[in-house]
C-alpha cells in the first residue's frame, strides 16, 4: 500500500522533526493539505511553508488543494516541487482545462471528490488524470470519523478504472487507520492518506509501517 502521511496533524512548532521522522519511515509520499477558509471552513498553510517543507523532505510531495480556483496557483505549486497536484472537482469550473494546466506544468494531476459527490462525475475525465483522491470525511479538519459509504465508492471507482483502462491511482483521505485501511485495500484503494493515525500514535514510524504492510 502507498502511504502518504498528512502533515496537517504534525507539530507545527517543530515541523522539521516530524518531516525527518517521515523521511526515516516507509512512507511513500508526504501529503500536504492547503486550505483557504472558503472552500473549506479552515485555513492551514500556504506556499512559503511548503517551499520550506520541500527543502527538508526526501519524499515526493502529494499536494491536496482545498481551495477555490486552484488553477490560479498551478505555477506556485510547481515551484514548490510538487509531484502530485490534486484539486477538488467541486472547486473547478473547467476541470478538464485545470488538469491540462497541471500536466503542462510538469506535475501529475489529481482530482478529489467530496463525500457527497458521486463517482460518475469522473466519467469524462478518468482517462486524463493520474490520481483520484476520494474524501472519506468532509474536508477541512484532521481527526474525523471515517464515512463507511466510501468503501462502495472505492469499488465503483475501481470498476470505472478497469472499464476505461485508466491508469489513475485511487487514494483515500480521512479517518484512515489500520482497520479502515484494510477495508479500503479490499475495496480496491492503492494509496492511503493518514494524519491523526500516524501523528497521534506513540510510535509514528510503526504506524506508517503498519499501513504500508496492508
Ligand atoms: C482533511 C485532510 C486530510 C487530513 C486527514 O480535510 O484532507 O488530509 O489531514 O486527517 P485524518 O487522517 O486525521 O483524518
Ligand atoms: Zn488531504
Amino acid at each position: 500500500m502507498i502511504v502518504s502521511p498528512s502533515l496537517l496533524s504534525a507539530n507545527f512548532g517543530n515541523l522539521a522533526n516530524d518531516i525527518k521522522m517521515i523521511n526515516d519511515s516507509e512512507a511513500n509520499w508526504l501529503h500536504l493539505d492547503v486550505m483557504d477558509g472558503v472552500f473549506v471552513p479552515n485555513i492551514s498553510f500556504g506556499f512559503p511553508v511548503i517551499k520550506y517543507i520541500q527543502q527538508l523532505s526526501t519524499k515526493p510531495l502529494d499536494v491536496h488543494l482545498m481551495i477555490i480556483e486552484p488553477d490560479k496557483f498551478t505555477n506556485e505549486v510547481r515551484d514548490c516541487g510538487a509531484e502530485y497536484m490534486t484539486v477538488h472537482y467541486e472547486a473547478c469550473k473547467h476541470l478538464n482545462r485545470t488538469i491540462q494546466h497541471i500536466k503542462e506544468a510538469g506535475m501529475k494531476a489529481g482530482v478529489s471528490l467530496n463525500p457527497a459527490t458521486p463517482v460518475c462525475m469522473l466519467d469524462d475525465i478518468i482517462n486524463e488524470v493520474d490520481l483520484i483522491l476520494l474524501m472519506s470525511v468532509n474536508p477541512g479538519f484532521g481527526g474525523q470519523k471515517f464515512i463507511p459509504g466510501t468503501l462502495s465508492k472505492v469499488k465503483q471507482l475501481r470498476s470505472l478504472i478497469e472499464r476505461t483502462g485508466s491508469k489513475a491511482i485511487i487514494e483515500v483521505d480521512g479517518g484512515v487507520n489500520d482497520i479502515t485501511g484494510v477495508e479500503l485495500a479490499r475495496a480496491g484503494a492503492d494509496a492511503l492518506v493518514a494524519g491523526n493515525y500516524v501523528f497521534k500514535s506513540p510510535d509514528p514510524i510503526k504506524a506508517i509501517a503498519k499501513l504500508h504492510a496492508i
